[in-house]
């Protein structure tokens, strides 16, 4: 059989066996979507949002790009989390980055990949901001930690967005953090103090 038709196959399973045992699964949520959560996360196939933090659908509202970047000019992951914050009304906006990200690595191996050089900028800026705490580390401490400041730079990101600055200055409760996943145990670990307006941001544990 084709890979391809095995999915189809699944699909028909998984919707059959919902059905079985929540009949109002889909008629719900066929209605609306109310997630508590937004998910800005990398778009490696080893790092699915619902299935690690065990969640269903409609529970997490999802943006992920190579490298979980938040970039101030980036439309479509700024559209994304406003339609999250002011619409949805999650109460949690988590950036979740990963230990062994291909994109970061590439960045601290200065190799050329193709288009995404160029989205992988951002990260290339990270890497000569802490080039000093960087130098002092060995291979493999050096990626683990472009990949954790990479999180740090991204919360701060979303923190400094006119969407959550916006939000906070209407007293709106929304609170953001920053986590990164093990690919080795498949753990999951808080990186910054979670912020809950602008001017905690200072408290990312940089
Ligand atoms: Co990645």
């Amino acid at each position: 059989m084709e890979t391809y038709l095995k999915l189809l196959e699944n699909n028909r399973k998984w919707a059959k066996e919902k059905q079985t045992h929540q009949p109002e699964f889909f008629n719900e949520l066929a209605k609306s979507q109310t997630p508590e959560f937004m998910w800005i996360g990398c778009s490696d196939s080893r790092v699915p949002a619902n299935q690690i933090i065990g969640l269903l659908p409609g529970e997490i509202f999802v943006h992920r790009n190579v490298a979980n970047i938040v970039s101030h000019g980036d439309l479509n992951c700024l559209s994304s989390l406003q339609y999250a914050v002011d619409v949805l009304h999650v109460r949690h906006v988590i950036v979740c980055g990963h230990y062994g990200c291909g994109g970061i690595c590439a960045v601290d191996q200065n190799l050329r990949v193709g288009i995404v050089d160029n989205w992988l900028r951002y990260i290339h800026d990270i890497k000569r901001e802490y080039a000093e705490e960087l130098s002092k580390l060995d291979d493999e401490a050096r990626v683990n930690r472009l990949c954790e400041l990479n999180v740090l730079t991204q919360v701060r990101n979303v923190c400094e967005s006119t969407i959550l600055r916006d939000a906070w200055a209407n007293g709106k409760e929304v609170a953001v953090h920053g986590w990164i996943y093990s690919l080795d145990d498949g753990i999951l670990r808080e990186l910054s103090e979670v912020q809950h307006k602008p001017q905690s941001v200072v408290a990312l544990k940089i």
